[in-house]
């Protein structure tokens, strides 16, 4: 038997209900604050990841899934949306002269190494504002962020860290200083801190390694480089958020791994999945349009990683049912399918939304009854012999203080929708 390629997992139908509850509540949300939806291709020109996310990055360097197609074109899978995002939108001149506020939602590809919560095909949500250059929409996104957490349940478990990168001149200054105070100290670092030394030093500053972080720790910071402008958008988002009721944590060593970000950066962190903390993290990336080959636009975003949303969703509520239906119908005799299927049409017309199985394949009705329970149906209509013309049977699954009823059709139709 052929096995799924190691990190690509399935999501079975006992999980998939817990995922399209966590999906839908946070398109939903996404919606209620207007963000319009946008669809990406999954493959892209190398280039364009290269480009934007930088080649400098542990993503674009080791992580990418990439093939030469027939024409010789190196493609790759999408390892992150934002990329794609903007070049989309430039393509279709929808940057131009407007402001946009958009999502996506789909499967993206990092060959990382796999474990509980890293995986290397993963699904995110993201969502893009486009041309707005104050700290508003930067609020707007943190406070979009924390309505879905509260939604789900699991603002406990989540907590929102926060940093700014200041303007592309901050930090080519900062980069520099940085490189100078940890060259002496070169080879006390970690090998892959000493590896990111010339490529990316940023990155140093979150590294995991106790013996890189006491070096750290006595690093320049980032903040004294950001200039006046810089920190007045800083300190205007941080007043926002304490006026909307949104804790956060200043965090100066939050660098991010992707190379595009400028000014605002934030992740959601949770304690309650070992070591793949961040469940969300964006950030402002004024210059990437700009890089990519359009104009000068300001931009911010964040992508929820929702494979650990839904692990933590999990851990929140571990009595979420993952029922498949609704309402089972039994079918008692042979000649009383096709009423049965009739009456599963009638009630999902009725009842939108009602998940309503029909039985198939036969057998005793205590057969049957199993079946149905182990669909978590809450009511079994029995259809068959035992049905008067104008009443029906149903049978309550879950209390048995409510029982089997007889009931005219109209008020049992009625019963059965209220779920
Ligand atoms: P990112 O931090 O690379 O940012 O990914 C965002 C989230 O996706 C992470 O916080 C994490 O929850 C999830 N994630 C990343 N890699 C994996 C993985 N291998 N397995 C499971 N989940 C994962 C971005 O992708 C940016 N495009 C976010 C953004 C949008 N910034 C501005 N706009």
């Amino acid at each position: 038997m052929v096995k799924a390629v190691r990190g690509m997992r399935d999501i079975l139908p006992a999980h998939t209900e817990r995922w399209r509850r966590v999906e839908t509540s946070i398109l939903q949300m996404l919606r209620s604050y207007s963000y319009a939806e946008v669809r990406l291709p999954l493959l892209e020109y190398t280039e364009l990841f290269a480009r934007g996310v930088g080649e400098a990055t542990d993503i674009i360097e080791k992580e990418m899934y990439s093939l030469a197609d027939r024409d010789g074109d190196s493609l790759s899978l999408r390892p992150e949306g934002t990329a794609s995002c903007v070049r989309a939108l430039e393509e279709h001149g929808l940057l131009y002269n407007q402001t946009q506020r958009v999502f996506y939602a789909g499967p993206m590809f990092r060959y990382e190494k796999p474990q509980k919560g890293r995986y290397r095909q993963f699904s995110q949500i993201g969502a893009e504002a486009y041309g707005f250059a104050g700290p508003d929409v930067d609020a707007e996104l943190i406070a979009l962020g924390y309505a879905c957490w509260q939604q789900l349940g699991i603002t406990d478990r989540v907590h929102l860290q926060l940093n700014t990168l200041g303007s592309g001149a901050a930090r080519v200054a900062f980069r520099q200083a940085l490189m100078d105070y940890l060259q002496p100290h070169a080879e006390a670092l970690d090998p892959d801190s000493q590896r990111r030394l010339q490529t990316n030093p940023l990155r140093i500053l979150d590294s995991k390694v106790a013996a890189t972080q006491a070096i750290v720790k006595d690093a320049p910071q980032l903040i004294d480089f950001v200039d006046a402008e810089g920190l007045e958008h800083f300190q205007a988002l941080q007043e926002l958020l304490q006026q909307l009721g949104i804790p956060f944590q200043l965090n100066p060593n939050l660098v991010r791994g992707l190379d595009y970000y400028t000014h605002t950066v934030f992740e959601w962190v949770t304690d309650d999945l070992g070591a793949q903390g961040a469940v969300c993290a964006g950030g402002r990336y004024d210059g990437l349009v700009e890089r990519l080959g359009g104009r000068d636009t300001p931009a911010v975003g964040f992508a929820i990683g929702l494979d650990r949303v839904v692990l933590l969703h999990e851990l929140a509520h571990p009595d979420h049912s993952d029922n498949s239906a609704d309402v089972y119908i039994c079918v008692t005799s042979a000649e009383a399918l096709s009423a049965a299927m009739q009456l599963g049409q009638q009630l999902r017309g009725a009842a939108p939304g009602l998940r309503v199985r029909v039985h198939m394949g036969g057998g005793q009705l205590k057969k049957q009854f199993k079946r149905a329970d182990a669909t978590g149906a809450t009511w079994a209509v029995l259809c068959g012999a035992e049905n008067q013309d104008d009443e029906l049977v149903i049978k309550h699954l879950r209390d048995a203080a409510i029982g089997q009823r007889q009931l005219p059709v109209a008020e049992a139709l009625m019963q059965l929708q209220q779920i």
